[in-house]
């Protein structure tokens, strides 16, 4: 990550040499990202500046969705804005919505308590399901099996603040900013090399550590419970 933030101030979208160096270093840290979530193909994965951005990008293109109530304020927040619906909940299970949704978004482990949920099994009538997939990775393996969009920052598994990535299946979500072609024109806006080299290094070492991570997580919660 310090090469550039020190001398390696190439723009990835530039065709010259540094800026190309920049490029092959962004690309490099999108195949990390994408093997620590379990994408098939990088280009699955879209930088952003973190699960906040995702979160509302998601969001605003599904206003006839619906959100799970134990979600981040990052979810929670946008889906009011937007008009989705939040869903009811018994305990800690969510109680299935009874009309088909455009979305639905769960999250897979929550920030407050660590319960897990799995998104990809909920089996509720929705042509996508979101998953806000922040606390999760690179403590537990994700599953984005049946998911259209995962949303993630950076700085939960170690890498820089002001970070992250939307994972994408197949269908991108509606444009939220605009003006740029970068990212597959999902999102505009000169990309944050250093972070996203600093994030993919995090993600390197993270799939690495995943099966030590993963077992002291189950044990964090066989003591909890
Ligand atoms: C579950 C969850 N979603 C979203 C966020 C927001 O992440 P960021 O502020 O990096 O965008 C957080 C941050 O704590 C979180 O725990």
């Amino acid at each position: 990550m310090l090469p550039f933030l020190e001398s390696e101030f190439g723009n990835p979208n530039s065709i010259h040499s540094l800026g190309q160096r920049a490029r092959y270093a962004v690309e490099r840290a999108r195949t990390h990202v994408a093997e620590l979530i379990g994408a098939e193909d990088p280009s699955q994965v879209i930088f952003t500046s973190g699960a906040t951005e995702g979160n509302n990008q998601v969001l605003s293109s599904y206003p006839n969705g619906a959100v799970s109530p134990f979600e981040h304020s990052t979810v929670r927040e946008p889906a009011a804005a937007f008009g989705l619906e939040l869903l009811g909940s018994e305990d800690l299970l969510i109680i299935p919505p009874k009309k088909p949704f455009e979305l639905i978004s769960c999250m897979t482990v929550n920030n407050e308590i660590g319960t897990i949920w799995h998104p990809g099994q909920l089996n509720y009538s929705a042509e996508h399901v979101h998953s806000d997939i922040t606390q999760a990775v690179g403590k537990i393996p994700i599953d984005l099996t049946n998911l259209s969009f995962a949303t993630f920052s950076g700085h939960k598994f170690f890498g820089p603040k002001g970070v992250g990535g939307l994972y994408i299946e197949s269908t991108a979500p509606k444009v939220l900013f605009f003006g740029g072609e970068q990212e597959s024109h999902v999102r505009a806006g000169t990309l944050n090399v250093a972070g996203i080299v600093g994030m993919g290094a995090a993600a390197q070492i993270a799939s690495d550590e995943l099966d030590s991570s993963y077992a002291r997580a189950k044990k964090t919660s066989e003591h909890c419970s």
